[in-house]
């Protein structure tokens, strides 16, 4: 299968970036993610493609890495200082399987559809960067989230903007990607709302149907977002993430591949620096 064959050029010519559709392709993304901070392209890539990328994680789902622990939605920052109930303190689970980078066959289309050129550039434009790169982490810039009945990802924000994924299969029940659009902003926290949004009293609170073979952008820095627990299905809800950065050549810190490469169980409360 050649490269040019995996994505559904005919609703999405990202090959040709310039052209008229192409550009008015970006246009429409551009506002999706103003207005709904998601944009989804459904049928992004073709049935076949789909078919072959799930034996890719079939093949795989022996040796995938597991992951379960407790999480506050802003894990990156000092938290203890907020009392027991505030949204800072919030614990919610996380428990699901993945497949890294370096697992894939350099051949898998999975890395395939990453690494082919039009791909990243079509993201750029749409994110709106001067330059983007793939990240060049050797585990980390490909993430395959692998989730069965039981598992979850909890309530939480992005630390930046712009996460690509590609929906490969939901579950038959549950595992849905809710989340809250823009519900916080540069200034304001909005902890009232985000604790109505945990109750699952928010009025923000959406659960977009994400169906096989979707592309999805999204801005997750502003976004309270979550997948729900997974409910009876007879296979795993399979969605990969590809990662990009503005520098060429990133890679992830240590302790970021170490939480992915060595996971441990245990309550990710807040970090021990306050800054
Ligand atoms: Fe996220």
């Amino acid at each position: 299968m050649k490269v040019t064959d995996l994505v559904n050029l005919d609703s999405y010519p990202i090959q040709d970036i310039q052209s008229p559709t192409a550009q008015a392709l970006v246009t429409k993304c551009r506002q999706d993610l103003d207005k709904n901070a998601l944009c989804t392209l459904e049928n992004f890539v073709s049935p076949e493609t789909l078919m072959v990328m799930k034996t890719e994680i079939d093949d795989l789902l022996p040796s995938a890495y597991r992951a379960e622990h407790e999480r506050t939605p802003y894990s990156w920052r000092y938290n203890l200082d907020f009392p027991d109930g505030h949204p800072r303190r919030a614990l919610h689970w996380n428990r699901y399987g993945y497949l890294l980078y370096d697992q894939f066959n350099k051949m898998a289309l999975i890395s395939q559809l990453f690494e082919w050129p039009p791909l990243t550039e079509f993201v750029r434009q749409v994110l709106g960067f001067e330059t983007l790169y793939r990240t060049a982490d050797p585990y980390l810039s490909i993430v395959a989230n692998i989730m069965q009945t039981g598992d979850e990802l909890a309530w939480h924000f992005d630390t930046n903007d712009g996460v690509v994924s590609l929906m490969l299969q939901p579950a038959d029940e549950g595992g849905h990607f809710e989340y809250a659009p823009y519900i916080r902003d540069e200034v304001d926290e909005n902890y009232g709302g985000i604790q109505k949004l945990f109750e699952g009293s928010s009025s923000l609170a959406d659960q977009p149907a994400i169906e096989a073979g979707t592309f999805v952008l999204f801005k997750g820095r502003r976004s309270c977002h979550r997948v729900t627990p997974i409910g009876q299905t007879t296979h795993p809800r399979v969605n990969i993430l590809y990662s990009f950065d503005e520098r060429p050549g990133m890679v992830f810190s240590q302790a970021s591949q170490m939480e992915k490469t060595q996971p441990k169980s245990g309550a990710n409360v807040g970090l021990t620096s306050r800054t």
